[in-house]
């Protein structure tokens, strides 16, 4: 795996700097967006103390999440559901925090994913989301052919076009920080990897080329540099009071357990509980 088992730009620094924006305390329920192998998850309970359900639509990584949480002894404070963001299998009002680390780029329906997000949430509760940005709607034509980049820089938003996206949904803005040297860190991090990849690559298999993926990293270098792509850190939170939330009704959320193999699909947007 070519980002080892981080999958997000500037690693756990950014995930507490993420913690500490959206003011996480023990306890606190917490859903973890598009949770992939888990690192955010397991790095928010191990560290703060919080009460982690991560999602993510792959239910190889959900339970490949899983079985981490049980290995780092936090399974009882972890657990990871499969299901699409845009279609959340869980009651309104039962978060305080929702983080979403380096996916919100790639959600087809930012609104509807949105507008999910906001629902889960309580009132008064914070949105935590870091991210990729280009520097206008339209993404530099150069960086199309980057490997690995394509669905992010597609899908990535200028600072402001996210912020839109949230004010959009009635979240209010808190605080909106840009991080290039997180997307510095993956290069340094996924270069090696590339260049040894394309060395090994075996004969049989279509040959991932040396001078090419060097030529790849120089043009992602050089958007870095030029501000063309970004990283992004943004808070926010649900107007209103936590004590005045409106009724709530329970959802059955298939989890993923550590004996379980089999996985039931999300609920169909139609059976969405409001
Ligand atoms: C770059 S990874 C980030 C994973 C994790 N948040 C992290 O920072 O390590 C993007 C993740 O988003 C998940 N994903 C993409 N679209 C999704 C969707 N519509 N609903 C749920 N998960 C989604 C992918 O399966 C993948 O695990």
């Amino acid at each position: 795996m070519l980002l080892g088992e981080s999958y997000h730009p500037g690693g756990p620094a950014l995930t507490r700097r993420l913690a500490e924006r959206v003011d996480l305390r023990p306890g606190m329920r917490v859903l973890d967006l598009a949770s992939g192998t888990g690192d955010t998850a397991l790095l928010l309970a191990a560290e703060y103390g919080a009460d982690v359900t991560g999602i993510d639509r792959s239910a190889a990584l959900a339970k490949h999440a899983t079985d981490r949480a049980v290995d780092a002894c936090v399974a009882n404070r972890v657990r990871f559901a499969v299901g699409d963001a845009e279609f959340l299998p869980f009651a309104s009002n039962s978060f305080d925090i929702v983080i979403c680390e380096c996916a919100f780029c790639t959600f087809p329906d930012k609104a509807a994913a949105t507008s999910e997000m906001v629902r889960v949430l309580r009132s008064g509760g914070r949105v935590g989301i870091s991210d990729m940005t280009v520097d206008t709607a339209v993404p530099p034509l150069e960086l199309s052919g980057l490997v690995g980049w394509v669905s992010c820089i597609a899908g990535a938003r200028t600072m402001t076009g996210y912020c839109d996206l949230l004010a959009a949904a009635a979240l209010q803005l808190e605080g909106r920080e840009e991080h290039p040297e997180a997307l510095l860190e993956l290069l340094d991090r996924v270069e090696p990897r590339l260049v040894a990849a394309a060395i090994l690559t075996p004969p049989e298999f279509p040959a991932l080329d040396t001078a090419q993926v060097k030529k790849w990293m120089a043009v992602a270098r050089r958007a870095l540099a030029s501000g063309s792509v970004g990283y992004c850190l943004l808070s926010a939170h649900k107007p209103g009071h936590p004590d005045k939330q409106p009724a709530d009704f329970g959802l059955e959320v298939a989890m993923i357990r550590p004996a379980v193999s089999k996985y039931r699909s999300p609920p169909a947007k139609s059976s969405k509980v409001e």
